[in-house]
């Protein structure tokens, strides 16, 4: 029997860019929260004898999923059978119900679903450290999916840790027919901030030690923010609200949050290249009307998926139609809004078998 295993999204909660590293990368500090919106990636696996040497094939109902070994779902399985020392027969398949678009984590989650399916159809499993140092190989954005509910992601992404639940809140995800590259999102973040740094008054640091300076102080002031909001003095912190309904914010920890001013880095260089993106968002927080106003709205990751977080299902259903009806003309061919529900951890992996 293949293995059917559901391949959730996710969206960044806060995302602060800090300085590049000798390996190229950025540091970052993000609170991922995975949503209920998901692919499903199928995985049928079969042992071969020795000597015989493993075979994949991938397919997808999507025309735009890549089916060779450039597919985050074949690496992922080519790595963990030569980890596993194992040769198999392997046929993976991704029924794709989640936008392509950057931003949500579709292809890392696909990964993720992949191992999954694959241990599970072996019967074997790698060692925990072993499955997150995998995930990391796969990209920045795949350990996150190991954890699942609400994730600190540090490094570059990819140390994942995981934080107290978040209650289960409706959300909208809107995905326009724009693409943005994200090696391109940090490169032009680096050459804004290069800029701003030379431009600073007085004898300084040079302007890439300012900058650096800089960046390593909005990661620790993300880390900051979280930290104090997941364990307030005097309460039990987020643990005491997590079976509490999305409906009762007073108290969430996501209204906290919020509160504290968290913004992801990344539109600040997205949203003037693709002003298209900044209406969305306006759309989605819904202040002018009043009405079905947002908890919180933002681009995720580098774009070009937004999302809004409400109050209540009419609250998101509402946002939904503000954003289909009133999207800017040329942005609005093609754009996707879906309803969803940010997905806590437990549930995550209750129901992560389709
Ligand atoms: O790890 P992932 O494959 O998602 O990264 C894609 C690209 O985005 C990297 O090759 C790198 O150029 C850029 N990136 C970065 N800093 C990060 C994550 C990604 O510069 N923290």
């Amino acid at each position: 029997m293949p293995t059917r295993v559901r391949s959730y999204s996710k969206i960044n909660l806060g995302l602060a860019i800090g300085p590049t590293r000798a390996d190229g990368f950025h540091g970052l500090t993000t609170l991922y929260q995975t949503l209920e919106l998901h692919d499903v990636v199928t995985v049928s696996a079969r042992r071969l004898g020795a000597g015989a040497a493993s075979v994949l094939t991938l397919e997808s109902n999507h025309p735009k999923v890549p089916t060779d070994a450039t597919n985050t779902c074949w690496k992922m399985v080519e790595r963990c059978l030569i980890r596993m020392g194992i040769e198999a027969e392997v046929s993976i398949h991704i029924q794709k119900n989640l936008p392509v678009q950057g931003g949500l984590g579709a292809g890392s989650a696909n990964a993720v679903a992949a191992l999954i399916g694959l241990e599970h159809e072996l019967n074997q499993a790698l060692p925990g450290p072993e499955r997150l140092e995998l995930a990391a190989e796969i990209g920045s954005d795949v350990p996150l999916f190991l954890l699942g509910g609400a994730v600190l992601g540090l490094g570059r992404g990819e140390e994942v840790y995981p934080m107290p639940d978040l209650p289960a809140t409706w959300c909208v995800v809107v995905a326009p027919p724009v693409g943005v590259s994200t090696p391109q999102a940090f490169r032009d973040w680096d050459a804004l901030h290069a800029r701003s740094a030379g431009s600073a008054p007085g004898p300084k640091p040079s302007g890439s030690a300012l900058t650096n300076l800089q960046h390593s102080d909005r990661l620790k002031e993300l880390s900051r923010t979280l930290a104090s909001v997941c364990a307030e003095p005097g309460t039990s912190g987020v643990f005491s609200v997590v079976n509490r309904t999305a409906e009762d914010l007073a108290e969430n920890p996501l209204l906290a949050l919020v509160r504290t001013g968290i913004e992801n880095d990344f539109e600040e260089v997205v949203f003037p290249q693709h002003p298209s993106l900044r209406e969305i968002k306006r759309l989605l927080v819904g202040s002018e009307s009043g009405q079905s106003e947002a908890v919180y709205a933002a681009l995720s990751g580098s774009g070009s998926a937004l999302f809004g977080l409400y109050r209540s299902r009419e609250d998101a259903e509402a946002a939904q139609q503000r954003v289909l009806r009133n999207a800017a003309p040329g942005a609005e061919s093609g754009i996707g809004a879906f309803v969803t529900k940010t997905l806590p951890r437990a549930a995550y992996w209750r129901s992560m078998f389709a």
